[in-house]
């Protein structure tokens, strides 16, 4: 079994050219809950002109009130987005760290080091709060700015965080590019001193390895991944991120290896086809061709 936390509605729409309301954007999310994924990211609590998509994410949180058997996380730039989510009723935030200065500076206007400790405060915050928190470690695998990133830093960094006291770190390959073997030598000596429920990956599919690193990072211990339906995505402060892994190419990936995911293949294309219509942009998975036919859904 491995868990899939569909990021389409955030990772994905936020940098989308089109700008979906509020209505559309709750839509799309139960639609990527019926067909049975359990872990979604719904929104953001950033500001409105760095990321426009991402405004109402308390409409979205509220418009989902009824959807108690799917964990619904919202990420945070800092403490005010994490003021801001719980206010909103958040019970699970995602922030982000950064495996690079580079990345940082361009996301966030600050060194790592101011980033860890406002992030160190905030997730102090949350444990007396009662929300739990994951973290990313963007460019794990390489950044745009700084270039090559080494395994060795990133294992570091996710032992200080699990000491910080997050329930789980994400390596997030935010410009895709990372490669089967650099997964392997990344996560290997990582998973074994963690429980494999507080490591998950975060792939692009930019240079065409996303599920080829999906299949690396299983075979490494990894159980829980990051997709997104329809293959929406690419950040916007990272040059050259495209978009994410599709969801619907992991769940078909996993299903054929036995690997059970929970996902409702048929509903699963639905979803994906309603991201297609609604942003214009989405262009589903690798495979949705082949997965059409198999269904004999037509788009
Ligand atoms: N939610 C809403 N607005 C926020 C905010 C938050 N969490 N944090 C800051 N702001 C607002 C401030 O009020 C200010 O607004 P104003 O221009 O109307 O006065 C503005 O954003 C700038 O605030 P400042 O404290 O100077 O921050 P900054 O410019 O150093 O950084 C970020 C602003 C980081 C909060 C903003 O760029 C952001 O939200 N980025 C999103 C990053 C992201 O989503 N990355 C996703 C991974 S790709
Ligand atoms: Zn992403």
């Amino acid at each position: 079994m491995v868990l899939i936390n569909d990021v389409g509605p955030r990772d994905g729409l936020q940098s989308q050219a089109k700008i979906l309301d509020v209505s559309d954007r709750l839509q799309l999310i139960r639609a990527i809950a019926t067909a049975g994924l359990r872990n979604i990211e719904v929104g953001a609590f950033v500001s409105p002109k760095a990321v426009p998509a991402m405004v109402a994410s308390d409409q979205i949180l509220a418009g989902l009130e009824d959807l108690t058997d799917v964990t619904k996380t919202v990420l945070i730039p800092n403490h005010r987005g994490y003021q801001m989510a719980k206010e909103a009723g958040a019970q699970r935030v995602a922030m982000v760290l950064y495996a690079s200065e580079g990345m940082c500076q361009k996301n966030v206007n600050m060194s790592v080091d101011d980033a860890e400790q406002s992030a160190r405060a905030t997730i102090a915050q949350a444990a007396e709060d009662g929300i739990s928190v994951s973290t990313y470690i963007a460019v794990s695998f390489g950044c745009p700015f700084d270039g090559d990133v080494d395994p060795e830093h990133v294992a570091r960094l996710v032992d200080r965080y699990i000491d910080f006291g997050v329930e789980e770190v994400v390596l997030a390959d935010t410009i895709g590019a990372a490669n089967p073997a650099l997964v392997k030598k990344t996560i290997e000596p990582i998973i074994a001193g963690l429980d494999s429920a507080q490591l998950a990956v975060h792939f692009h599919d930019t240079r065409a390895m996303g599920l080829a690193n999906v299949y690396a990072a299983y075979e490494a211990g990894v159980t829980k991944f990051d997709a997104a339906i329809g293959g929406l995505g690419g950040c916007p402060f990272a040059p050259g991120a495209s978009g994410n892994v599709a969801t619907e190419d992991v769940v078909m990936m996993f299903e054929q290896m036995g690997v059970t995911t929970g996902v409702d293949m048929p509903k699963l294309l639905a979803a994906s086809s309603l991201a297609m219509q609604l942003t214009g942009t989405a262009k589903g998975g690798r495979a949705r061709a082949w997965l059409d036919r198999q269904y004999q859904i037509s788009t």
